[in-house]
């Protein structure tokens, strides 16, 4: 075979020969294809043998405004041809800077610094260590522990890894990492029969404060997903749960986290999900719909309060110690430019709405479903979560892999979803159509249909 070859079956097989892809079992492309990608258009990937798949998933939610959006490519072929990169200690160049004041202007109130890092992992890192250092620098160095949600995802470094709860990632690596203190999750899928969402939040919210009440002397910060934890099953809670933690953070003494990198950037309904508890977390980490697909850039947002705690002599020692090499690389810096400016010229959240009515229209039927126990939704994320028994909520055991079912059959038929283990779920790009959307919820319906009789 040649190079020239530009086939999806010779595109795979090179690929197959030295590549290792993430959160995959390499062995299952033995039987599933590899997909090789030449091009995209608006909601649509293309294959090399020219077959069309719609990203339902935003190619893990971070396509905002389409593929290859001409105006953010045209952005970053600008920038190209001015700057690629820069050191970012002792030098600066003006996409940070306007990136900073943008993002200090369009998030909620008193995140007035802004520290950058290259993806979201990268971020939670970042927020975690400013926070411990913020403690340490105050004269509080038992402050060690963080406080997360069950069912939390927030990465998979071994930082951000330690304050994730979903066992598939965290199981296999737990003896390399920190301990959290874990507090029950307000997700309404695991509420008491009859129990409404906001009934839930100040129930788990109770059991918050009795962790703080015990452990708040060693805890540096609480960190959570707001409204929805989306590698957890896309489990979503009511806003109360967001105003209550503010209110218990200033109570003992505590930092909230936002980890927004997956809700942030209009996903929920609001352009950030802290919006619609009113509440301004002490950091907010955003990545992923930052550059809309185009760049790897992180961002973590804190107070100036934090800022403060750190800003002294040199000969103090108390500075903080996080870099890496592409921190604050201004060919991302200029794409979340471009990103932002689309919020700001465009009814981007109007029209979210619209399509996230439609899409609730579209799944309510699945209710009904002898194998469907709920159907949640908030904003542009919608989950579908199947089961074995409806009456029990009895899962399908994880190792029949019926979501997997749901993936191919999609693949057979020009959309891209995929599956959480049982939970089928839609994250599509914000310029997606309502056509487009039907053609999604078709095929997963009928890829339901099909992993159901597997
Ligand atoms: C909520 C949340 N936090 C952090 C991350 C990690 O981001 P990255 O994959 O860029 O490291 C993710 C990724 O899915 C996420 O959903």
């Amino acid at each position: 075979m040649t190079t020239h070859d530009r086939s999806n079956r010779a595109l795979a097989q090179r690929d197959l020969r030295h590549l290792w892809h993430p959160c995959t079992q390499m062995h299952d492309h033995e039987r599933i294809p590899m997909v090789p990608i030449v091009r995209g258009e608006g909601a649509w990937l293309i294959d090399a043998d020219g077959r069309r798949y719609l990203d339902g998933i935003s190619s893990w939610w971070t396509n905002l405004f389409g593929h290859a959006n001409p105006r953010i490519a045209a952005a970053l072929a600008d920038q190209a041809q001015q700057l690629e990169h820069v050191i970012f200690a002792g030098f600066t160049h003006e996409p940070a800077i306007a990136l900073a004041e943008e993002l200090v202007r369009i998030t909620p109130p008193g995140l007035d610094r802004v520290f950058l890092a290259d993806n979201g992992s990268a971020a939670i890192e970042v927020a975690l260590k400013m926070s411990f250092h913020y403690w340490l620098n105050l004269g509080h160095g038992e402050k060690t522990r963080f406080i997360a949600l069950t069912g939390s995802y927030h990465g998979e470094t071994l930082g951000a890894l330690s304050v994730s709860d979903v066992a598939l990632y965290r199981k296999t690596y737990a003896p390399l990492l920190l301990t959290p203190i874990l507090a029950p999750s307000p997700d309404t899928y695991e509420g008491e029969p009859g129990e409404t969402p906001a009934q839930i939040a100040a129930r788990r919210l109770g059991e918050l404060r009795a962790l703080l009440e015990r452990d708040a002397h060693e805890t540096c910060a609480v960190i959570v997903e707001p409204l929805v934890q989306c590698a957890g099953g896309m489990r979503m809670y009511h806003p109360d749960y967001l105003a209550g933690l503010r209110a218990l953070c200033d109570e003992f003494d505590v930092h909230f986290i936002a980890d927004e990198i997956a809700v942030g950037f209009g996903r929920t309904g609001t352009l950030f999900a802290c919006e619609q508890a009113h509440v301004s977390p002490d950091f907010l980490c955003l990545s992923k719909g930052l550059t809309a697909g185009f760049m790897a850039l992180s961002a973590v947002l804190t107070t100036e309060r934090v800022y403060e705690a750190f800003y002294a002599e040199y000969s103090a020692g108390k500075a903080f110690l996080h870099s890496h090499s592409y921190t604050g690389n201004p060919l991302a810096c200029r794409v979340a430019l471009e990103t932002l400016a689309i919020f700001r010229e465009e009814p981007v959240l109007e029209r979210n709405r619209a399509l996230a009515a439609h899409l609730a229209a579209r799944l309510a039927p699945l209710r009904d479903h002898p194998h469907v126990a709920d159907v949640r939704q908030t904003g542009l994320i919608a989950a579908v979560e199947l089961v074995a028994d409806k009456a029990t909520r009895r899962p399908f055991p994880a190792g029949e892999r019926r979501g997997l079912e749901v993936y191919l059959h999609g693949l057979e038929h020009s959309a891209l979803l995929r599956p959480l283990g049982n939970i089928v779920y839609f994250m599509p790009p914000y310029v997606i159509t309502t056509e487009e959307l039907d053609h999604l919820v078709d095929t997963a319906v009928a890829g339901i249909e099909r992993a159901l009789r597997q």
